[in-house]
């Protein structure tokens, strides 16, 4: 059974509509995150799961509990809900200790004290801050804080933990160590997580799966190779990772083929599609062309490299060297550059001329 399911989750401002109608689940001891650019409505979709943020329409069942259901009339309180959450701002009380922090949803419980000091103690441990209880939260590092208010929304194990962007208060470095800390955290007490973040290396990296947002509408929902080597849509493929896209004016259809000239300098090269590589049924004007980077292979002047691939003369217009590889420009017409990634090899020059090789399995149309 999902251990969270949302159907047909819907939330108007006004006539303003920041989440259309939403179906989507995370399963037992799953990572769910929710990922799009600012303004899309990952928190208000979070918002509504915690209960404060009331639906227009839909419904919210967390395991076999429907916790709100608009047709129903149900609508369970955010206390009753069984979650904890951490937002972006910590939020934790600068007036009191770390233990009495942590200690703080036990107690609204009406847990006997006892037993308080024994799960404080467990949770602290856990997310790497045992010895810290006597300390004032205000004598924190920002990363301590943050395990602060982790501690606080895990304390009372809640089946469901709801994050909203809870690291990008933290600098770069430490964002990167608690992406990893809290993502073997959730492994390890089995938690199912809804996560919303609108950086695509944290979704990436920490999730199970993923759900692309844009506008208040899910654009994909799938694996994080799912998302990144196979977009469903031209919004996910611009979103994640830096793709190239290349405009192409027409398309020839024949069945679900689709056949197209990309020109180059002195003339053109013919490329043709399989239906799997064509997203859009009718598609026949105004396409765009993706590939990303790293599918590239590069040669010198004339070298066929690569099976099954099209070949495109270039000449190397920038270059940029990052530690653990090389990122070229490649003008191929007058018009289009592409964006090459390689990890090894000889070095090309700015000025020389060069061939690209793509592999037909790694083109996709979008309309
Ligand atoms: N209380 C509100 N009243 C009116 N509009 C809102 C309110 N909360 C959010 N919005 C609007 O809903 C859209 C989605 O917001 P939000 O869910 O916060 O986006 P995200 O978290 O993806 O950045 C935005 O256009 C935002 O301005
Ligand atoms: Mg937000």
């Amino acid at each position: 059974m999902p251990e969270i399911n949302l159907v047909g989750l819907t939330k108007k401002f006004g006539a303003f509509t920041a989440v259309h109608p939403s179906d989507l689940s995370a399963q037992n001891g799953e990572m769910l995150t929710l990922l799009g650019p600012s303004g899309c409505g990952k928190t208000t979709t979070l918002r509504m799961v915690a209960g404060l943020e009331q639906p227009t329409a839909g419904s919210i069942r967390i395991g076999a509990r429907t916790i709100y259901d608009s047709s129903q009339d149900i609508d369970v309180p955010s206390e009753n809900r069984g979650l904890g959450m951490v937002f972006q701002s910590y939020a934790i009380w600068p007036h009191m200790t770390v233990a009495e922090n942590v200690a703080y949803p036990l107690r609204m419980r009406r847990v006997p004290k006892a037993q308080i000091t024994e799960k404080v103690r467990d949770v602290l441990d856990l997310v790497g801050m045992a010895g810290f209880e006597e300390k004032s939260a205000t004598k924190l590092s920002g990363g301590q804080q943050q395990r602060v208010a982790l501690a606080r929304a895990l304390v009372f194990q809640p089946e469901i933990l709801l994050l909203d962007e809870p690291l990008s208060n933290l600098d770069a470095k430490l964002r990167e160590h608690m992406r990893f800390e809290l993502r073997m955290m959730q492994q390890r007490v089995g938690l199912t997580a809804l996560f919303v973040t609108h950086d695509q290396e944290e979704a990436l990296t920490l999730s199970d799966r993923l759900v692309v947002m844009n506008q208040g509408r899910i654009e994909q929902i799938g694996t994080p190779e799912d998302i990144y080597e196979r977009p469903a849509t031209r919004f996910v493929a611009e979103f994640i990772g830096k793709g190239n896209m290349i405009e192409i004016a027409s398309v020839d259809r024949a069945g679900g083929d689709a056949r197209f000239d990309l020109p180059t300098f002195d003339s053109a090269v013919c490329i043709a599609l399989p239906a799997k590589n064509v997203r859009g049924a009718g598609l026949q004007q105004n396409a765009c062309l993706f590939i990303r980077p790293e599918k590239i292979m590069m040669g010198a002047d004339g070298e066929r490299g690569g099976q099954n691939a099209i070949h495109l003369p270039g000449r190397v217009s920038g270059r940029a060297y990052s530690g653990d590889h090389h990122e070229y420009l490649v003008a191929v017409n007058s018009q289009t550059s592409l964006k090459v990634k390689v990890a090894g090899g000889p070095r090309h020059e700015v000025d020389s001329k060069v061939t690209l090789a793509i592999p037909h399995s790694e083109m996709v149309l979008y309309a």
